[in-house]
């Protein structure tokens, strides 16, 4: 993301915001817009909360209250006056694992076809292999119910170069995905947390331009 604003892009949608922080404490770029979509009743609940702790609004922050279930995020977008003619960043994570295969593609098939040029970056883990230890079957199978225990289970993993493939059919010419030991050795290199060998893979595709 910080990539693209460098490079010029003036549109960021963080999608699934949640409590998200990154408008509330991002230094101000000039002209940035920054959309936060989300479920009308997570961001109901996130403007009060933004409310109680005293944190202002920034300029460039839109809401854009979205229910996936009701709604496309194409219609959601528009109703916020996201230009899809202009270049825009799609941050999204946290949420694919949620949601069901087809409701991913589609929200990826949308992001691919915005003719301004479009890059998201998302989280997703790979299915447990016949091959995956003991020890890190078990730790999945634990996350999976305890998230499951809370009402809102993974419903969806995805194979690493399959998912690669439906991305360039989708038009993303442009990916980097990166597994766990990568993004422990990019971004907590030298930290006192060594974590574990197994978890989610982040991945940036971007529009072939
Ligand atoms: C696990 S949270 C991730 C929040 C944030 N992106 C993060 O990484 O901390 C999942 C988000 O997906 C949103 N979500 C779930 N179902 C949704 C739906 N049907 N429509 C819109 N948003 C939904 C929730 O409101 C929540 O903000």
């Amino acid at each position: 993301m910080a990539a693209a604003i460098t490079g010029g892009v003036r549109q960021v949608v963080i999608l699934g915001a949640g409590l998200d922080t990154y408008a509330y404490r991002s230094t101000p770029v000039s002209g940035l817009r920054i959309f936060e979509v989300d479920h009308p009743a997570t961001q109901a609940w996130k403007r009060r909360c933004l409310g109680d702790a005293g944190i202002p609004i920034p300029a460039g922050l839109t809401f854009a209250p979205v229910d996936f279930q009701r709604e496309t995020l194409r219609s959601g977008l528009a109703r916020t006056g996201f230009d899809s003619l202009q270049p825009a960043f799609f941050s999204w994570l946290g949420v694919v694992p949620y949601l069901p295969r087809d409701a991913v593609f589609a929200t990826l098939g949308f992001i691919a076809s915005l003719s301004g040029g479009a890059a998201v970056v998302f989280d997703y883990s790979n299915p447990l292999t016949e091959r995956a230890s003991g020890e890190r079957a078990s730790a999945r199978e634990a996350l999976a119910a305890r998230v499951a225990g809370l009402g809102e289970p993974f419903k969806s993993y995805f194979e690493t170069e399959a998912l690669r493939h439906r991305l360039s059919v989708l038009g993303f010419g442009h990916m980097e995905d990166l597994g766990p030991e990568q993004i422990r050795a990019r971004f907590f290199a030298g930290s006192a947390a060594t974590g574990s060998d197994w978890g989610g893979h982040v991945v940036l595709a971007a529009q072939s331009r």
